[in-house]
């Protein structure tokens, strides 16, 4: 997140005593340290490992800086070289900085002078990083990202995810399809404090069983048959921020191994790779399957799920949550039209309302978003009625589950007053014709659970 956060290095110089420095002082200020000792040796590292910065000194037995300058922007182009040089040979160390080294370095090396090198390799990492975060940002502008409801189910959800949001801890998102739970990971990472650095969502049923290891992880060039360059892998990317894991059901029981490793170390290794290297990426999870019973049949480890649920927010089907659905079909027409919420409120008639109320949404938010899609082009962009929307919500379909109408209904005028009205009274729903109130769907269903 900061500047300051740990980089991986390579030193090679032949001097020993400057070895040994480096090998206490770059731990020292939070950097893991691979040491050569000759050209030949950090173009092997260099092929073998991933570094953000490799100090090199100009002058070694075997290859020269210059030379490991040279095939390092072959083999690894994303990291940033430092050259060392003695005043002797300056001129070669501005030839360097000409062949792409990010900086150069005068011997005898004073640390404060190294420190501020690495200060500005982090800042350029983190700059990149930032980068990928506004891009991400604007990717998701598409929809205005704002968690709608304030039903008392939400209201827990909305107080869950600020308490968890500012924490460092792994968080695991449960719900129905289209309740929102991506919506929620989006959320919750805005609220953190790696809110300037990446979100990078990940659908891990969408990945190939194939390739599922190096999209996350990262391979090395030459590792398996098409790998014709080196990748960074997905821990990577998100590095500094935040990686969100939708779909982690899917994962199979080899990635759930290094998924928990990470959790358990920080460490990840790229394929390929000989050392395991550090991340510092908060992982959020979502999904909709039910791990437990995946655990009973041996799909999902139980360990893991212990890691990912550490803490956990429960999003309520809508149907468990009625009273927000006058404002959400709201927001979402406004989005559907794209246009400010208060402009297209008193589009939506209350007979709309009462309509979209007695639907049970078995598809969620997202089938209410694809409703008011759907009312906003029928109705051409003005007043929608009943006969605006889908079929199967108009009143003729599903008669067993229509509800009674309420007393008050004729007196209630626009959505506001009909969703201030539910909110108070939480025993009527759209099914309370035929079958008992729906369980309270409160905070306590989605009460975190501590386990570790
Ligand atoms: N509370 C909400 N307020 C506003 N929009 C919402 C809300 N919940 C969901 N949405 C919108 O509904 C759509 C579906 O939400 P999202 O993708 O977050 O659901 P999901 O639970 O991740 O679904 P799936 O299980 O299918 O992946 C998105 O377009 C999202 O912006
Ligand atoms: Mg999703």
């Amino acid at each position: 997140m900061s500047a300051h956060q740990n980089l991986r290095i390579l030193f090679a110089d032949d001097e020993k005593s400057l070895q040994e420095f480096m090998r206490s002082e770059l731990p020292r200020l939070g950097h893991e340290v691979t040491v050569c000792a000759d050209g030949r040796a950090a173009v092997k590292a260099l092929e073998k490992n991933f570094f953000d910065a490799a100090i090199l000194d100009l002058r070694m037995p075997g290859l020269t800086g210059i030379e490991v300058l040279g095939q390092l922007k072959q083999i690894a182009p994303e990291t940033e070289a430092v050259v060392m040089t003695g005043h002797a040979s300056m001129e070669t160390a501005i030839e360097a900085v000409r062949l792409g080294a990010f900086d150069y370095i005068t011997k005898p090396c004073k640390l404060t002078e190294i420190e501020a090198v690495l200060n500005k390799v982090a800042e350029k990492r983190d700059l990149k990083h930032k980068n990928l975060a506004l891009q991400s940002r604007v990717q998701a502008a598409e929809g205005p990202s704002v968690l709608v409801g304030d039903s008392a189910a939400m209201k827990g959800v909305h107080r869950l995810i600020g308490t968890v949001a500012p924490t460092e801890s792994t968080v695991l998102i449960l719900g129905e399809t289209g309740t929102g739970k991506e919506l929620a990971a989006r959320t919750l990472y805005q609220q953190s404090k790696r809110k300037d650095m990446p979100f990078v969502p990940v659908n891990c049923g969408a990945l190939s069983e194939n390739l599922v290891e190096s999209e996350l992880f990262g391979h090395r060039k030459g590792s398996f048959t098409s790998a014709d360059r080196d990748h960074k892998g997905l821990f990577e990317v998100a590095n500094g921020g935040t990686l969100f894991l939708d779909e982690v059901g899917e994962l199979n029981k080899n990635i759930q191994v290094k998924l928990l490793r990470f959790l358990e170390s920080g460490e990840i290794r790229r394929v390929g790779e000989t050392e395991p290297f550090r991340t510092d990426v908060r992982i959020l999870c979502a999904t909709n399957c039910d791990l437990r019973t995946m655990i009973r049949e041996d799909q999902f480890r139980e360990d893991l799920y212990f890691r990912i649920n550490t803490f956990e927010i429960r999003l309520p089907p809508l149907r468990e949550r009625r009273a927000d659905i006058p404002d959400l079909a709201r927001h979402l027409l406004a989005r559907a039209a794209r246009r400010p919420v208060d402009q297209v409120a008193n589009l939506l008639t209350p007979e709309a309302v009462d309509a979209l109320l007695e639907h049970d949404w078995p598809g969620n938010v997202r089938e209410l978003l694809n409703v008011m899609e759907h009312a906003y082009i029928i109705a051409g962009g003005k007043t929608i009625t009943p006969e605006d929307l889908p079929h199967h919500l108009r009143g003729g379909a599903g008669p067993a589950t229509l509800p009674l109408k309420h007393p008050l209904e004729s007196s209630l005028q626009a959505g506001d007053a009909r969703s201030r009205w539910i909110t108070s009274s939480a025993s009527w729903t759209s099914t309370a014709a035929t079958s008992p109130p729906p369980p309270p769907s409160s905070a306590s269903s989605s009460r975190p659970s501590i386990i570790s």
